[in-house]
């Protein structure tokens, strides 16, 4: 299938206008896309255009591409209309099977049959996502990390049925955006960095039902400990770091036995009514009468400081 090169991509049509949907639009208009955002309620654009907003104030610190302005957003409740002119499509509808199902089902013959069309999807399978779309070829999963403007991530994968050029050209594109394109070789669900997470959490909310430790406490551990580290190398050249002259290897003979026994004993811990109650009233703590704006704004300008600190001295992995 011959399709655009990466660099005659002129219009990106964004589908969905949650935080993911509003975010990838941010995203584009600032690298200098024409961006068509198609809104399944038109009453949602007013907040997709504060999403964008919000974002454009780091954007802007970041650094914009020629000519890219918020201005260049176009909203449409029509679907047709939205991927007609498209030169890539990304989709950020909620995180139900079915829907995206029908969705891509439409999908499939309304946009252009070279143009790949990629799900921001958090864990489903591209293969169920095309199982109902007539050119399942050309879709893949492009699942971002939010927010999808600062988070340089991108797991992707195709389906059973996902032309292998598909998959490259998008993570060429990906790449071309400032994105940092990881493919995976296999439809694993949680993919990778929500699955090294979704570990994480496991152990938090363990601590939390055995009275083991608080949410805070948790909080503090991560954000002062691992937190950092990991910002600049993951788990594993972590380690080998760690284990000193001997690096990896001496860390493998020396911790190893020791963690048969942790590994071991955890299990799923039981979501019950008390654990909710303790998390939510915990993060109430935290917020200390910061509304979502402030959070998210608190939670950006740290990421920038990341990303600055990634520029000066680079990643270790
Ligand atoms: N929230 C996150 O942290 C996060 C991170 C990475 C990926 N994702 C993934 O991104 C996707 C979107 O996540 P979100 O948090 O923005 O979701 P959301 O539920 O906040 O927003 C979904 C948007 O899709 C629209 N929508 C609903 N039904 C639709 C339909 N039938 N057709 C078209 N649009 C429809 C909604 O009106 C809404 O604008 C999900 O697949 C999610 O797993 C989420």
């Amino acid at each position: 299938m011959a399709r655009k090169s990466v660099d005659q991509v002129r219009q990106v049509t964004s589908i969905g206008a949650g935080p993911i949907g509003g975010g990838w639009a941010a995203h584009f208009l600032a690298q200098g896309y024409d961006v068509t955002a198609y809104l399944h309620d038109p009453a949602e654009e007013t907040g997709l255009r504060r999403t964008v907003e919000t974002a454009w104030q780091c954007l802007s610190q970041i650094g914009l591409a020629p000519g890219a302005s918020p201005s260049r957003l176009r909203c449409t409740s029509d679907l047709g209309e939205a991927v007609a002119e498209a030169d890539f499509v990304q989709e950020s509808v909620p995180e139900i099977l079915e829907v995206k199902q029908a969705l891509y089902e439409q999908l499939g013959s309304l946009v252009p049959a070279d143009v790949v069309i990629s799900s921001s999807t958090s864990g489903l399978s591209m293969s169920q996502i095309q199982a109902r779309c007539a050119t399942p070829e050309r879709t893949v999963v492009g699942h971002p990390f939010n927010p999808p403007y600062l988070l340089p991530l991108v797991e992707m994968i195709g389906g059973e049925k996902t032309d292998p050029p598909a998959l490259d050209w998008a993570a060429d594109f990906y790449r071309h955006v400032g994105k940092a394109p990881l493919v995976l070789t296999k439809e694993v669900p949680g993919f990778v960095a929500t699955r090294l997470q979704e570990a994480v959490w496991r152990e938090a909310l363990h601590m939390i039902e055995n009275g083991e430790a608080t949410p805070e406490q948790i909080d503090i551990a991560m954000v002062t400990g691992p937190g950092p580290r990991w910002a600049f190398a993951g788990p594993c050249f972590t380690y080998h770091i760690g284990g000193g002259e001997g690096g990896m290897a001496y860390c493998l003979e020396q911790f190893g036995p020791a963690l048969k026994f942790p590994w071991t004993r955890l299990e799923a811990p039981e979501l019950s009514d008390d654990l909710k109650t303790q998390l939510i009233a915990a993060c109430d703590r935290m917020a200390q009468d910061r509304d979502f704006a402030q959070l998210s704004g608190e939670r950006d300008k740290g990421l920038i400081a990341v990303a600055q600190a990634w520029q000066k001295i680079g990643k270790l992995t």
